[in-house]
């Protein structure tokens, strides 16, 4: 019942689209813009710099929140606050991918699932996740590659560093938050593979290019 409860808060504060939001107040639906995505990279293409921090920002913060109140909630429980902060995640990044009253057309959840690796509250998870997002942004120009770097590199991080017990975790959820880490990276995956395409044929956007169509 928890894990169902942790889907359904994250899933709630999910729903608070920044970008689409910030893009309404200025009479822009950047859905239908740009990339069509409703994240951090497409607000900062369609509607510059200011509306693409403010968009990163708040949907990175939703996800913490989310995972603030989780904490609260869940403290003492018998699951691993660890697995219920997956849960939590994984209903933010539905929520904000799939929102029901946007005909469930979203973003692709990375400022969200950089939120999540925040709320796990361990500094070099965190460290990790943003230096390998930014050197690949930085080497490559793909946000999108950059992105999921990220996830990818979560995923790995994540089970070397509860293998190594760098990361506490108890034995018996172990498996459970190894499926959960991986569903948050096929999600992302599942959203960027119109991105994967273009990487493919060379064809993606780079970071700065304000282009139509994509
Ligand atoms: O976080 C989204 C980013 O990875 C790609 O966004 O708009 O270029 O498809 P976009």
């Amino acid at each position: 019942m928890e894990r169902i409860i942790c889907l359904v808060i994250g899933y709630v504060f999910g729903l608070f689209q920044t970008g689409y939001i910030y893009g309404r107040i200025k009479h822009v639906d950047i859905r239908t813009s740009g990339s069509g995505n409703a994240g951090t990279t497409n607000a900062l293409r369609v509607l510059g710099k200011k509306a693409g921090i403010i968009t990163f920002i708040g949907d990175v913060i939703k996800a913490v929140v989310a995972g603030l109140l989780t904490r609260l909630v869940f403290h003492g429980s018998d699951i691993d606050i660890t697995v219920l902060l997956l849960y939590t995640g994984i209903g933010v990044v539905l929520g904000h991918n799939f929102p029901f009253y946007l005909n469930f057309k979203g973003g692709k959840g990375i400022a969200a699932t950089g939120g999540i690796v925040i709320s796990l509250l361990d500094w070099r998870l965190i460290l990790i996740g943003l230096v390998t997002f930014i050197v690949v942004i930085a080497v490559t120009k793909y946000v999108s590659l950059g992105s999921l770097s990220l996830v990818t590199g979560f995923v790995i991080e994540f089970i070397l560093f509860v293998q190594m017990k760098w990361y506490s975790l108890g034995n018996a959820f172990k498996i459970e938050a190894y499926l959960l880490v991986l569903v948050i990276a096929a999600l992302a995956y599942f959203q960027h593979r119109g991105n994967i395409v273009r990487l493919i044929n060379k064809s993606e956007n780079k970071f700065g290019q304000k282009k139509e169509g994509l």
